[in-house]
């Protein structure tokens, strides 16, 4: 693979272009809106895996949204990489505090990246490093120096919790059989420091109702005599963090796998800048569950956090009432060994139970999954390192990650294989966010990474 870096160099124009294409169509998964345009892009991945030299691609169908699925097999008695991305994006809302439209990109040097960074809806969340899959595998056949097979998986509602995803993995074992399953959909620690994803956390999601009088009521004339929704949801709400931030469902922590001292010394030698990591989002302390570092916080540990609340008169100047109903929306990041059903029926009982006399509190699930780590000591991880070793010049570092991809745990449930996860995202990239962007620098070593992983995990199989 001695010809990759020139490879990359030479064609850096196209991919850049190519990628910006996907980038233009509004793939939103959660707005029915959109619909078309998610369909459109499945079409537009489609034809990229064909170009970039699948033997066979196909759109299968699902009750939702389609899954893109190409091969090429090249010899059945090498190993096989099923690699897995998502071509749906987030709503880009709200749309007044991005600098550009979010579905027309634009490349624009920043403090952290300053050979560009392309800034869109996506960029990084996942299309830009799913891309960077189909342009490590053209560089390959190309080449023709595909050292195994390859599978692609690549699916449309991974923002939404990949319910059907999960239905087609599960009846389709033979054909998604494979090796190990690779991932660029995480983040590193910084473009001079690589870092290889081992954990991700898992998810419940709940929406909560909380209803008092039939109708909107005069605030002077009922004001105090009756249960206002909005006074009792965010009473309730505070009620679930103790003052040292531990969350106060019963139950909740009962299954959560403890760190030892020599894990948690280990993790803490990962580069870390307190003052950089607040200065990035302008914060003056950060805030958490106390005996625990920020790193351990959002990794390692479970958190409750509410991600949205409404009710009431909203409106421009002054409204005086009581409204009739106030809701809000609620995730629970949760650790190894924490299992998500549980978890949102151990939250539904206690946030019921809390309810005040004078409203009714209704919960709905939304959805969730079960976290994941992997050990390092098997080559998949040993073929990731080497390939980082290789394109950065810098040995990767383990590290847990704090989002989380519910399909990940089902994989090794269903499929019987571990997931590497090489994400080549930074922090500061702003996914979920306005002006969300992913480095050029980061696009293209990931697509110089990439081959050199199939090297590695070829030969370390052979062995
Ligand atoms: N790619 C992210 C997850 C991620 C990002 C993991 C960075 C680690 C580092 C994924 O698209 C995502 O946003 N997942 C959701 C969960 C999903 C069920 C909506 C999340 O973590 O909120
Ligand atoms: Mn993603
Ligand atoms: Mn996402």
């Amino acid at each position: 693979m001695d010809n990759l870096k020139p490879y990359v160099q030479q064609h850096k124009e196209r991919f850049i272009n190519e990628l910006i294409e996907i980038l233009k169509i509004p793939s939103i998964s959660a707005d029915s809106a959109f619909s078309q345009d998610v369909i459109d892009t499945s079409e537009a991945v489609k034809t990229a895996l064909e170009n970039a030299g699948c033997d066979h691609v196909e759109i299968c169908e699902t009750p939702g949204y389609p899954i893109v699925y190409g091969e090429k097999i090249i010899d059945k008695n090498l190993p096989t990489v099923l690699v897995y991305g998502h071509y749906d994006v987030q709503p880009p809302d709200p749309l007044n505090l991005w600098n550009s439209p979010p579905f027309e990109p634009v490349i624009k040097k920043t403090e952290i990246h300053p050979e560009g960074a392309i800034f869109a809806r996506g960029s990084c969340d996942d299309k830009g490093q799913m891309y960077m899959h189909v342009k490590a595998l053209e560089y390959m056949t190309e080449n023709n120096n595909l050292p195994c097979n390859v599978k692609f998986m690549i699916e449309g509602e991974e923002e939404v919790g990949s319910e059907s995803l999960a239905w087609f993995v599960k009846q389709n074992q033979e054909k998604l059989a494979n090796d190990v399953i690779l991932i660029s959909d995480t983040g590193m620690i910084s473009n001079t420091q690589p870092s290889i994803t081992t954990g991700l956390r898992g998810l419940s999601y709940v929406e909560v109702e909380v209803t008092g009088p039939n109708r909107d009521l005069h605030s002077g004339l009922y004001g105090g005599a009756v249960a206002n929704p909005i006074n009792v949801l965010t009473k309730m709400i505070a009620s679930l963090h103790d003052e040292d931030n531990h969350i106060t469902i019963p139950g909740f922590y009962d299954n959560v796998e403890e760190l030892s001292a020599a894990e948690r010394a280990e993790m803490a030698k990962a580069p870390f800048s307190l003052e950089d990591y607040k200065n990035a989002i302008d914060i003056d302390a950060v805030y958490g569950e106390k005996g625990y570092t920020t790193n351990e916080r959002n990794s390692i540990r479970p958190t409750l956090d509410v991600n949205g609340i409404w009710g009431g008169y909203t409106g421009e100047g002054a409204k005086t009432v009581i409204a009739s109903k106030a809701f809000a929306k609620i995730s629970m990041r949760l650790v190894p060994h924490q299992d998500w059903v549980e978890i949102t029926e151990l939250f539904k009982k206690h946030f019921e139970s809390i309810a005040p006399k004078g409203v009714r509190v209704v919960v709905k699930p939304h959805h969730g999954g079960q976290g994941y780590v992997t050990p390092i000591d098997n080559i998949g991880y040993k073929a990731a390192a080497k390939a980082y070793e290789d394109s950065f010049g810098v040995t990767p570092i383990p590290q847990r990650s704090g989002g989380s991809i519910p399909i990940v745990a089902l994989f090794e449930q269903e499929l019987k294989s571990k997931t590497i996860l090489m994400g080549f995202g930074l922090d500061s990239d702003a996914i979920h966010s306005p002006n969300e962007h992913f480095g050029i620098f980061n696009y293209l070593k990931g697509i110089e990474t990439i081959p050199l992983f199939y090297k590695y995990f070829t030969e370390l199989s052979s062995k």
